[in-house]
């Protein structure tokens, strides 16, 4: 995440994530599931900019970034209310702060919605992180993570200092994952998205013997190419089920010269590792020439 601060506003950058590898271990008694997860940060932003509001309220105003594409739309407008996590984020800090100041949040949406990339949860991290810097409120960064438990499962990895990190449990306890290599990937997205509970709703747990260590073990000793064997996402077979535009994405994937391949979280973006940026780039063009309707190139955040 990045800061960076002016006279009076702060502008933050949230970015995006991959699951490389997604293991459901089991569903829990209070309806969520445990997870084994290998997420990592890409450089796909969405950017925060707080302002001083002469009120106490929290406004958000959201901005799509190139939306003259009508394929690149939202089917449904972003909220801006209370169901926005960007304002639950700021409202949750500002009662937990006990502070009476406003702020006014311009928020431009570069990450696709509903596609399994962590945009909402990612935007909710940077409002935390950054409205505990605007309103100088200096909570401890433990602080922020019990704040972002009660948000999402997927907030603490953003606000954590690793781009790269191993997360259990509902996706909270997170284990900062160092590897050296950049990794570049091509990211698509159908016209359609997908919701989180659903796919959860549609998942059977415990299908996957393979544990994240062996994935972990290969990243960080055996190369990519070992590596890409290991991809793992058990919420794509229930997504396919529930979206046939993933099924199509890999098929177009699985006639590309990619190195793997998968969907993301919960859908319904898909990406393939590529050995490159400038063979990411070719083959992000390929897609787009099949018409598929948001294609990005990406790599993994240092
Ligand atoms: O925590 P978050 O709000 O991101 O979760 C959205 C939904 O996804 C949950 O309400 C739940 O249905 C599902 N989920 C789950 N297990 C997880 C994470 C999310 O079942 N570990």
């Amino acid at each position: 995440m990045l800061c960076q601060p002016s006279a009076c506003s702060l502008t933050v950058q949230a970015p995006a994530k991959l699951n490389l590898f997604l293991r459901v271990v089991r569903r829990r008694s209070d309806g969520f599931h445990d997870l084994e997860t290998v997420m990592t940060a890409v450089n796909l932003f969405d950017t925060l900019t707080f302002e001083p509001n002469a009120s106490s309220e929290i406004q958000l105003r959201v901005l799509m970034a190139g939306t003259r594409n009508r394929s690149s739309r939202p089917a449904a407008p972003i909220p801006t209310g209370a169901d926005n996590l960007v304002v639950r984020a700021a409202q949750l800090l500002k009662d937990h702060a006990e502070i009476s100041a406003g702020v006014r949040i311009t928020l431009i949406k570069r990450i696709p919605s509903a596609a399994g990339m962590g945009g909402g949860s990612s935007d909710a991290a940077a409002t935390l992180a950054g409205l505990n810097r605007f309103w100088q409120l200096s909570r401890s960064q433990e602080e922020l993570m019990d704040l972002a438990a009660q948000l999402g499962s997927d907030i603490g990895f953003f606000l954590g200092a690793s781009s790269t990190a191993v997360c259990r449990g509902r996706g909270e306890l997170i284990e900062p994952l160092r590897f050296p290599a950049s990794l570049y990937f091509v990211v698509a997205r159908p016209h359609s998205g997908l919701s989180t509970p659903a796919v959860f709703k549609q998942c059977t747990p415990g299908v996957s013997a393979r544990g994240v260590d062996e994935f972990v073990h290969s990243l960080k000793q055996q190369g990519l190419g070992h590596t890409v064997r290991l991809l793992l996402n058990d919420l794509q077979r229930p997504a396919e089920q529930l979206n046939d535009e993933v099924r199509q994405l890999r098929e177009h994937f699985s006639k590309l010269p990619v190195l793997g391949h998968q969907m993301t979280g919960s859908g319904t973006a898909y990406f393939g590792i590529c050995a490159s940026l400038q063979q990411a780039r070719v083959i992000a063009a390929r897609l787009r020439a099949v018409g598929v309707p948001w294609v990005q190139v990406a790599s993994s955040c240092s």
